[in-house]
């Protein structure tokens, strides 16, 4: 398993929870040297136990040098550069370090999400430098779609798509998910596979860039958005999502930008999508700019503002790429006097967090941007302006 991140190490484990002999290779010391004790060094539930037993077993070890194995998973990160485009440095010097272990017969699957077209490019780079290998080994694309916080399950349970670059590809790569997923095991080619990873969360962004356009629009023309989703849902096939700050996370706000930048003409409403839900954020801060700013003409002094959530989603930690924190520091940077509050953290290093309980005396301005369940029945005086760009506060009606 090349990649012992969130993907590539919860995999590790449920494959040598099935006797099978697995070694996770990681670039990073710390990561190999923690595994290696037994431990962990990410949050996910269920996986401390999950690999102290199988190291503690024997069936994982961790190393930052690969072994030559007769199946290699590359589970490494596939960011975007500059222009928003694909960054596959990681998976490249994935593939050529395990080049001199390959032995025929190997089965080398990609997880990680990717461009349509990099399975190929990885046979390309094997075979320029083991051409010895041609028609000898087997190369296949499998996407991963778990959710963060539920992933021991999730990996045995979902269904999965596998895409090889030949039949013979897939075929060996479906034999190999059979030993330790539930779920269907649906076949196509590597292309496929890798477009279908885009698509799903593409798909998920250009939902919710609709209600965050909406509701936009309905500011302007002073309808409460919230009831009117509730009434278009009404509807027997209309199912519009909830609008919120922005959208954020590793992967929905990621991976459409794969698409866009390699299909720049036809990929219209998916950059749209990805331009709308960004643009919703900075939205965001303009009306809690606005809001303070009418505070100081009617009170002659600066407003104290909580921003209330800061994690990407409803009920979770994870902080990464959040639009909820980008409003909250940006207004912090902008010289406003704004308050922290993220009830799913009990500490966090760059700032000082406020208690829920201390929010209601301290603050003039209440911001809601992400619909934690905290949020939901908390108490508000009626003198304390009131900002919910997540519906938190409506959603008892839903
Ligand atoms: N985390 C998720 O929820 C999720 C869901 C679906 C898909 N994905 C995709 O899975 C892939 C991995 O994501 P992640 O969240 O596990 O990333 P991560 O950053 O948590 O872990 C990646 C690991 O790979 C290691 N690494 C980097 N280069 C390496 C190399 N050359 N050899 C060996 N190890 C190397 C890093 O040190 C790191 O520990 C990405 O493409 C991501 O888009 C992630």
């Amino acid at each position: 398993m090349m990649g012992l991140g969130y993907i590539g190490l919860p995999t590790a484990a449920l494959i040598a929870s099935k006797k099978l002999n697995v070694t996770g290779v990681d670039i990073s010391h710390r990561v190999v040297n923690t595994i290696n004790e037994g431990k962990i060094h990410i949050v996910e539930p269920d996986l401390d136990g999950l690999v102290h037993h199988v190291v503690k077993q024997g069936y994982l070890q961790a190393s930052t040098k690969p072994i030559a194995a007769d199946v290699y998973l590359i589970a490494v990160p596939t960011p975007f550069k500059e222009n928003h485009m694909p960054d596959l440095s990681f998976v490249e010097s994935a593939v050529k370090s395990i080049i001199t272990t390959l032995q025929k017969g190997a089965l080398v699957i990609l997880e990680s999400t990717s461009p349509v077209g990099t399975t190929h490019k990885i046979q390309e780079i094997i075979f320029k430098e083991r051409p010895d290998l041609k028609g000898e080994i087997y190369i296949a694309y499998c996407p991963e779609r778990v959710l963060p916080g539920n992933v021991i399950y999730e990996l045995e349970q979902n269904d999965r798509v596998i895409g090889g670059i030949d039949e013979a590809s897939t075929e060996k790569a479906v034999w190999f998910y059979k030993h330790f997923v539930k779920g269907e095991l649906h076949k196509t080619n590597s292309q496929t596979a890798e477009m279908c990873k885009l698509v799903e969360n593409s798909s998920r962004d250009v939902q919710i860039a609709f209600a965050n356009e909406l509701s936009m629009i309905c500011d302007k023309a002073n309808i409460d958005v919230w009831k009117l989703i509730r009434l278009a849902n009404k509807h027997p096939r209309v199912n519009i999502l909830q609008p919120g700050t922005g959208v954020g996370g590793h992967c929905i706000a990621v991976d459409p930008w794969f698409i866009v930048s390699e299909f720049p003409e036809e990929s219209k409403i998916i950059r749209s999508a990805r331009e709308i839900n960004n643009y919703k954020t900075e939205w965001v801060i303009e009306k809690v700019k606005n809001a303070a700013l009418q505070f100081k003409i009617d009170n002659g002094r600066g407003a104290v503002i909580s921003c209330m959530g800061l994690a990407f989603k409803p009920n979770i930690d994870d902080l990464r790429e959040s639009p909820a924190l980008h409003v909250a520091e940006q207004l912090q940077k902008d010289g406003f006097n704004v308050l922290f509050i993220e009830p799913n953290l009990n500490k966090y290093p760059k700032y000082n967090l406020t208690s829920l309980n201390d929010v209601r005396e301290k603050t003039d301005i209440i911001v809601f941007l992400v619909a934690h369940k905290e949020f939901m029945a908390m108490e508000i005086d009626g003198n304390i302006k009131i900002l919910d760009f997540c519906g938190v506060r409506n959603q008892s009606q839903n």
